[in-house]
């Protein structure tokens, strides 16, 4: 068991980016290589022994924890992306966001249909981001195993929007 507390590493800014919003800055925990770790390596515990094909996250903060949980869970990574920026054909998908709305897109051959996807974020708010996402993979046939989250604001039930998909995270306000 570690003795980290990985809440410390997260610094709240207030009314960013907009009036109203408590902004969860994760760029302290990102600073230190010890607690990063940490924090990917609970994430892949989590999953541990599970059949994950690919691992699907969104730009930009969800690569920071994707990439590294796909070498440790030894399964390739599928970015999705804000529009305009993958190169080659795309599904595109409109979602609400807690301070705004959004359009992302992933390539048509990202996800293969039959396989067994793990989602990743760094934050769950109102999950409009990762209900979007996995709906879409699911559209393409595949089958999202889990929503894995580094920060969950329980207070915007992100996890009711996201249900049934299983959501984890590691912190929790
Ligand atoms: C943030 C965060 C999640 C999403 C969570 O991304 O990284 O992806 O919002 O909010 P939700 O649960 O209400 O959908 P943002 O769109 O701010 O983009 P960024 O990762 O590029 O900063
Ligand atoms: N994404 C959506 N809501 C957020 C918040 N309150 N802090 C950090 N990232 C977010």
């Amino acid at each position: 068991m570690s003795e980290i507390d990985l809440k410390a590493y997260i610094r709240d800014v207030p009314d960013f980016p907009k009036p109203g919003i408590l902004f969860r800055d994760i760029t302290p925990l990102l600073a230190n290589s010890h607690v990063f770790n940490e924090a990917i390596d609970q994430m892949a515990a989590h999953y541990e022994g599970k059949q994950i094909d690919a691992i699907v996250a969104a730009e930009a903060r969800g690569f920071i924890f994707a990439a590294p949980l796909a070498l440790r869970l030894n399964c390739g990574f599928v970015p999705v992306r804000k529009p305009g920026k993958l190169p080659f054909d795309t599904h595109s998908f409109h979602y609400e966001l807690e301070y705004g709305s959004d359009t992302l897109e992933i390539h048509i051959d990202g996800v293969q249909p039959g396989q067994n996807v793990l989602m990743v974020d760094d934050l769950l708010a109102t999950g409009g981001t990762m209900k979007a996402c996995c709906n879409l993979v699911e559209k393409i046939g595949a089958t999202v195993v889990g929503c894995c989250f580094l920060i969950h604001l329980k207070a915007l039930e992100g996890e009711q929007r996201i249900a049934p998909f299983e959501s984890f995270s590691l912190i929790e306000y």
